[in-house]
């Protein structure tokens, strides 16, 4: 599947955006913690999202769509996560906590994802260990024995966001056990992971701060949950508004998870309002480089965030060094982007953008979903016929992309 765009056209109107891609994945996994009717409200399907929810109705939970919710129940019937699926997905490497919590034993495959550098998953393994869990390595398996599982304090090397879900579902429910996570992951997804765990009766405590605090129960209920909006996805929505000019109105987010990006928009010559779950962005001029952007962990600019703004930067006035901290090889967009007339040099962990006025219309290729999405927004202001093509890679995160730029006034068609 590509997409056909069509670019030259302003952006008007009104989008809600879908519940946060991110958030829902490891609360998908923290389900296998729960044997009783799990209500996820609201969800977009996402490739990955559909994805995970195949992973674990083969493990034996019963899995249904209904009026836009996702419903799971049941147990699993198997702690070996053996599959295909999990080669393409990172986030199955979620499941290794929540099967170590509740069954004590799980054998799984190294996850997959995204290609945009080595994923090691040393931090996950590292905080596992010092819970008392075991690990053997086999055939390209990961064997995990937590058999003699214990409370403990963990401090993380650095604050990666899957170790802090994982050591966090990990510890839910050792009964009557305290962990304490560390220099943890401080993302509105890790809060929303323990507002789900905690709405099945979990106690976790400090979610969005530095150390976590897991108070270890012994089972946990049924709930009906809904998630905060994707902020990822809202920031690729406003930057598409500033790139092609008009005026946007964003609903369904609080504006305080983007405030990085929210600063940078204004120092481009945006206008922007913000309310409690709304954002309104308006720009009708050139805009202006953002001289240094670097990405980092939350609350700094997040690098999910930094292909759309590197795209941003191509056609605005003057020069941008953008510094990608958190992963290696997120620049791989930069060679399909130079073949649109943009002007991007790439050394190591930094690109250097000079502004053009216009962008030209091209086939180009994604290369992972954020670097798609920056894309398709390239091909929104190149005046002319693009084709992007392997569009998957963009609905892993984005639902409706396509429909919903065009609700706004793109011209973009998904064909064959
Ligand atoms: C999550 C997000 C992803 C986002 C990233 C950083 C999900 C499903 N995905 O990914 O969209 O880009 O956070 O905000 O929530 N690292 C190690 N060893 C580890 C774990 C991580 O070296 O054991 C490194 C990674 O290679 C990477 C950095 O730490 O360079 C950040 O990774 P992490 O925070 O774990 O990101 P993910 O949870 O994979």
């Amino acid at each position: 599947m590509k997409y056909i765009v069509s670019g030259g056209n302003k952006l008007f109107g009104k989008l809600t955006i879908d519940s946060a891609k991110n958030a829902i994945l490891p609360i998908i996994a923290a389900t296998i913690m729960c044997d009783e009717e799990c209500v996820i409200k609201d969800i977009p399907l996402y490739l990955d999202v559909m994805e995970m929810t195949l992973i674990l109705e083969k493990l034996g939970k019963k899995i249904s769509f209904k009026n836009g919710n996702l419903i799971i129940s049941g147990a699993i019937n198997t702690t070996s996560v053996i599959m295909a699926e999990t080669k393409t997905l990172r986030s199955s490497i979620f499941m290794m906590g929540s099967i170590l919590s509740k069954y004590r034993k799980a054998i799984l495959t190294y996850p997959g994802g995204c290609d945009i550098g080595k994923r090691p998953i040393d931090i996950h393994l590292a905080g596992l260990k010092k819970l008392g869990i075991k690990f053997t390595f086999a055939n390209d398996l990961i064997y995990c024995d937590a058999s003699k599982v214990f409370g403990n304090v963990v401090e993380l090397s650095y604050p990666s966001v899957g170790a802090t879900e994982n050591i966090m579902m990990a510890s839910t429910l050792l009964d009557g056990e305290i962990t304490v996570i560390k220099n943890c992951a401080r993302e509105p997804e890790i809060v929303e992971l323990a507002r789900f765990i905690n709405s099945m009766g979990g106690k976790v405590f400090g979610a969005g701060y530095e150390t976590i605090v897991i108070y270890g129960v012994k089972k946990l209920h049924k709930t009906e949950f809904k998630c905060i909006g994707d902020r990822i996805a809202c920031g690729t929505y406003l930057i598409a508004g500033a790139m092609c000019g008009g005026r946007i109105e964003l609903d369904g987010i609080d504006p305080n998870f983007l405030l990085p990006l929210i600063v940078f928009l204004r120092n481009s010559g945006c206008n922007i309002d913000l309310f409690s779950d709304r954002i309104i962005l308006e720009n009708f001029s050139r805009l202006k480089s953002i001289e240094k952007i670097e990405t980092e962990t939350y609350p700094g600019f997040p690098t999910d965030l930094q292909s759309p703004m590197l795209v941003m930067q191509t056609i605005s006035k003057g020069i941008s060094i953008i510094h990608e901290t958190v992963f290696e090889a997120r620049f791989k967009v930069a060679s399909e982007l130079q073949k649109m007339g943009a002007k991007i040099s790439v050394s190591e962990r930094y690109a250097t953008v000079v502004g053009v006025s216009k962008l030209k219309p091209a086939q180009v290729v994604c290369p992972d979903l954020r670097g798609g999405a920056g894309l398709v927004l390239a091909g929104l202001v190149a005046h002319g016929k693009s084709e992007i093509d392997e569009i998957f890679h963009i609905e892993r995160g984005y639902y409706n992309f396509d429909k919903n730029l065009k609700s706004l006034g793109a011209i973009i068609d998904k064909v064959d």
